[in-house]
């Protein structure tokens, strides 16, 4: 081999370990923050909330767990909430709700250690949970979280062990990136209170409804697949008004997607969209969803 090109070759072998290396380098720095931030201890405070016996109370927690909550779903908690089937989410690990029935980690709680977990994402021993979106419904006001224990504590209790939760790497650094939440607590500790407008069929209100869409099609609801996930999850669409969305669905196309699973096109929509939490949606909640989605800007697919 001529001088010359033996030279260029080492510079280029050089070049990629260098490369490799500084990639290695990132990956171990965002892994160890996760890892830190996921070890710490939060000092919040356990809120000063209870539950009620209230009839009306309850039933407005048993609407929130079962729609806006989206906990009561088969791949979360599961509708008798004793715990989901387990998710194997590829290279970004494995997950499943637990059981959160008075059998499970319900009984556990304190109504303030519940109600802590509800708004900031921290477990009993003041640790984030893994995963769970707590961001989508932090929003709801303290009456709701009141709402919210109180029905819980009402529900039978189940006998079933919790499945394991596994976090590899590729999800840790996705975390870090802000392309995919895992670590809850860190995002919402300090997060400042909202002003949140009263339950209306609003676009004001529909704007926080619509934190629920966001983890799947994406902040800005343009669809495209979910960073890190594997193959065999189905890619979320456009719910932008873009020609690429749903810019010709009327209401009615709208209502019939939420209620019964059924696309504009006819197709039955696939069953990773948690339909049965949607349907539960009140009419103000669906009218609300369906009046910031004409609000926002239309884009096309995939810029999520
Ligand atoms: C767990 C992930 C997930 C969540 C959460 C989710 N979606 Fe979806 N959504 C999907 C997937 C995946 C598809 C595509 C399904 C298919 O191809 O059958 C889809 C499809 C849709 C469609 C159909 C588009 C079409 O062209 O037929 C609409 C509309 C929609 N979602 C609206 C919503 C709204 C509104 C919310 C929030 C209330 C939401 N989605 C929450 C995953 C999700």
């Amino acid at each position: 081999m001529k001088p010359v090109r033996k030279k260029i070759l080492l510079g280029l072998a050089a070049v990629g370990t260098l490369a490799a290396l500084s990639v290695g380098i990132y990956a171990y720095r965002q892994v160890s923050a996760f890892d830190a931030s996921m070890a710490q201890v939060y000092s919040t405070p356990l809120p000063n909330l209870g539950r009620s016996t209230d009839p009306a109370v309850v039933a407005r927690g048993k609407h929130l767990v079962e729609s806006l909550g989206a906990c009561a779903t088969r791949d979360c908690h599961s509708s008798d909430l004793g715990g989901g089937k387990t998710l194997e989410l590829g290279p970004l690990g494995t997950l499943s709700a637990p059981n959160i029935t008075a059998g499970g980690f319900g009984g556990a709680y304190s109504d303030g250690e519940l109600a802590r977990l509800l708004r900031f994402g921290i477990k009993r021993d003041g640790r984030s949970v893994r995963m769970m979106p707590v961001q989508d419904f932090a929003w709801l006001p303290d009456s709701d979280v009141v709402a919210m224990i109180s029905y819980l504590r009402t529900v039978p209790s189940v006998d079933r062990p919790s499945g394991p939760i596994v976090v590899k790497p590729l999800a840790k650094i996705l975390d870090r990136r802000n392309e995919f939440i895992f670590d809850v607590a860190r995002r919402l500790v300090n997060a400042k209170p909202e002003d949140i407008p009263a339950p209306a069929p609003s676009a004001a209100y529909g704007a926080y409804v619509a934190r629920l869409c966001s983890g799947c099609h994406g902040e800005r609801l343009s669809g495209g697949p979910i960073p890190g996930a594997p193959p065999s999850l189905p890619i979320p669409l456009n719910i932008t008004p873009h020609e690429s969305g749903i810019k010709d669905w009327t209401y009615p196309d709208f209502e019939k997607l939420i209620t019964a699973g059924v696309r504009k096109n006819g197709q039955k929509l696939n069953p990773f969209m948690p339909i049965e939490a949607f349907a539960k949606l009140d009419e103000t909640e669906r009218r609300a969803l369906w009046a910031y989605l004409q609000t926002i800007p239309p884009l096309p697919y995939g810029q999520r």
